[in-house]
């Protein structure tokens, strides 16, 4: 590992990436297929930035103790699933207190009404209150006395905090999975809108990148539509082998097919899912076939499955038991990436403030 603090400096030329996974636990197979994935094949050919959300976890999780493991534990796993720090800038948010400073100014730009009909602020709002129901009228619950205390400010505008985020690098391509594009709408929203208020080209506006592909929803194994922290529904890229087979081999499915070409219910298209993610296009087809003429049999696939993950999450959960513990490697790596994201992080601030007026004497 090099120890050069700045960046080779073509560098310079190539298109910025920018992403980050909050710092709430360890990583999922959600966040490795719909992020950590794309990060590794994207370090080499885009300028790369990618940094670990500590204050977004701050919205749901605040928790002194667990925080500080949590930043440790996703950066040594970001280093175990192949993120090379000479290739990227590899960074922790609250590292960058610019971010903070520009959070506070693109607030006065960003409506209160538009923040309260954003998918993930009701979801985690509803959660929060325990509200099971679908109903959009949330806003009274909102406002009723203690249930301030669980729906905070900073849970309202957390799409503020990761729309500076990117535009603060200036970041065109933002990898992330299919649940955070609302957030990415919302940033070019902000961008446009504070490009044409101050009449400036400060911005540019920001898309998701999935290397041709479709955004991906990675399922969860309980049959729910996504794999996800707070769904308990997890695969973790540190589980070991064991945890992993029992996780799969529990996974819900049905009765099986009773007739052929039957369509597949939701809890056994998550399992192809899984292995269309996992494992090589003519096993996908093999299952399908067997599915679509009823010799299937659900433990073949889901031992199938177990063995295809493996092979993916094995390699990484030892190179992170390696990592774990090596506070030195992780300090002197985060130490250059927050000075590099702090360069380009300083220069937009410095302009943002003069956009808006906020000069020196
Ligand atoms: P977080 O921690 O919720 O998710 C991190 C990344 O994992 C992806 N992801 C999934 N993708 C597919 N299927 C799933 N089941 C699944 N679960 C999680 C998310 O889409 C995301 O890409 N708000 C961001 C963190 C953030 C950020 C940013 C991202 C803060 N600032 C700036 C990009 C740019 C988030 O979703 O974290």
């Amino acid at each position: 590992m090099s120890e050069n603090i700045s960046k080779p400096a073509k560098a310079a030329e190539k298109e910025v990436v920018l992403s980050g996974i909050r710092a709430t636990g360890h990583l999922h197979l959600g966040n490795y297929f719909g992020a950590l994935s794309k990060f590794v094949r994207m370090q080499h050919d885009y300028d790369s930035r990618y940094f670990v959300a500590d204050l977004h976890a701050l919205t749901t999780s605040p928790d002194p103790s667990a925080l500080h493991e949590n930043v440790r534990n996703i950066v040594a796993e970001y280093l175990a699933a192949g993120l090379n720090p000479d290739e990227a800038t590899l960074f922790v948010q609250s590292d960058v207190p610019e971010v903070s400073e520009m959070y506070l100014l693109l607030n006065m730009h960003v409506g209160i009404g538009e923040l309260m009909r954003t998918a993930s602020f009701k979801d985690k709002a509803r959660k929060a209150l325990g509200i099971n129901s679908d109903s959009d009228d949330i806003e009274k619950e909102i406002i009723g006395t203690d249930s301030n205390k669980r729906v905070n400010a900073g849970l309202l505008t957390y799409p503020t905090l990761m729309a500076v985020d990117i535009l603060i690098q200036k970041a065109k391509k933002v990898p992330v999975g299919k649940d955070q594009e609302q957030h990415l709408e919302l940033t070019r929203r902000f961008a446009r809108r504070f490009n044409s208020f101050y009449n400036v080209e400060l911005f540019p506006e920001p898309t998701n990148f999935d290397f041709g592909g479709k955004p991906v929803k990675v399922p969860g194994l309980d049959g729910s539509g996504k794999m996800g922290k707070s769904e308990g529904n997890c695969i973790y890229l540190i589980d070991d082998e064991k945890t992993l087979r029992k996780k799969v081999m529990r996974a819900v499915t049905d009765e099986g097919p009773k007739e052929p070409n039957q369509p597949v219910s939701q809890p056994v298209e998550n399992l192809f899912t899984l292995l269309e993610l996992t494992s090589a296009p003519e096993v996908v087809q093999q299952y399908r076939d067997a599915y679509a003429d009823c010799s299937i049999r659900y433990g073949d696939l889901k031992k199938q499955l177990a063995e295809d993950i493996l092979k993916i999450t094995l390699p990484i959960r030892e190179r992170v038991i390696d990592l774990q513990n090596d506070d030195v490697t992780i300090r002197r790596i985060l130490a250059r990436g927050a000075e590099q994201a702090r360069e380009t992080a300083a220069k937009t601030l410095a302009e943002v403030r003069h956009v808006m007026g906020i000069r020196r004497f």
